[in-house]
């Protein structure tokens, strides 16, 4: 970690692949440092060494499982503490094990609790308190379209990113006075290692990187990428009934459960 650089710096937690790895190479094309969080060290630094070569930054990694609790106190420890700056945070690291509950693996439960939740709740509150100090700073955290609407058969994974979204937008106002620009963004459907495979209206990385580009310079506390998916969002919070989107959706889902 370069202490005495004049650069802005961001932290990215899933930037070993996928969304993660997007917003890394888009915040070093945006000459931003970059400190680089998962678990795999060995993408995240063939990333971090082709970020610093190709755009005169610095790249760092830091390996954490953010499933264990020793991990994510590491890491909130080393932004409280040891981080030269922070500008921005990007929270995408995340699972999402399918299917119903009772056949779902407790562990892999909890991981998503703890991943997708408590993870993301402690770095975003390390990170308010470092810039609230420096009265500016910007936190995006990665939710999900089907945090907008209860999904039966995908219950645990929509619920936790009802709670990104939630979360976020209560911080978002509570911050604004003091200079922090905090929102979420929802992807859909996006072809990355978590949802491999191109379908019909597959997202890619790059277009949620951009809707969370747009969105850094409005007041938006949340914000869903993608028009379709927009429209689904809208739909399911604001025009149906709820019973209408629940058994809708339990429909849709069952197949994939
Ligand atoms: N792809 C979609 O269709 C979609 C749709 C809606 C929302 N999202 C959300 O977008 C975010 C990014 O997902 P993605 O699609 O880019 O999937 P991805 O490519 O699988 O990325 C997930 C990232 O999370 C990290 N991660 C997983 N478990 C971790 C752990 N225990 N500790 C630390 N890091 C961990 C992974 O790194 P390691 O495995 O190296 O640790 C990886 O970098 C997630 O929050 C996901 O819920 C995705």
């Amino acid at each position: 970690m370069n202490t005495a650089s004049p650069r802005p710096l961001a932290l990215i937690t899933g930037a070993s692949s996928g969304i993660g790895a997007q917003f890394a190479r888009r915040y070093a094309r945006e000459g931003f440092d970059l400190l680089l969080v998962a678990r795999s060290e060995a993408p995240l630094r063939a990333l971090a060494d082709d970020l610093s070569a190709e755009h005169a930054i610095t790249a760092s990694v830091h390996r954490a499982d953010l499933a264990d609790a020793a991990d994510v106190a590491g890491l909130v420890e080393f932004i409280t503490r040891r981080l030269p700056r922070l500008d921005h945070l990007v929270n995408s690291a995340g699972t999402a094990p399918e299917g119903d509950l009772d056949r779902m693996d407790p562990d892999a439960l909890r991981q998503m609790v703890d991943i997708n939740i408590t993870a993301l709740s402690l770095l975003t509150r390390a990170a308010v308190i470092r810039m609230r100090d420096a009265g500016t700073g910007t936190i995006i955290n990665i939710a999900s379209a089907a945090g907008y609407q209860p999904m039966p058969h995908y219950a645990a994974y929509a619920a936790s990113k009802s709670y990104v979204i939630r979360f976020t937008e209560a911080l978002s106002e509570e911050h604004r006075e003091h200079g922090l620009r905090i929102f979420s963004v929802a992807p859909g459907d996006t072809e990355t290692p978590m949802n491999p495979g191109p379908t019909k209206n597959k997202r890619q990385p790059q277009q949620v990187v951009e809707t969370a580009w747009r969105a850094m310079g409005t007041g938006a506390p949340s914000v869903v990428d993608g028009r379709a998916n927009s429209l689904l969002a809208l739909l399911s919070t604001r025009v149906l009934p709820k019973r209408f989107g629940l058994r809708t959706a339990e429909k849709m889902m069952r197949a994939r459960a």
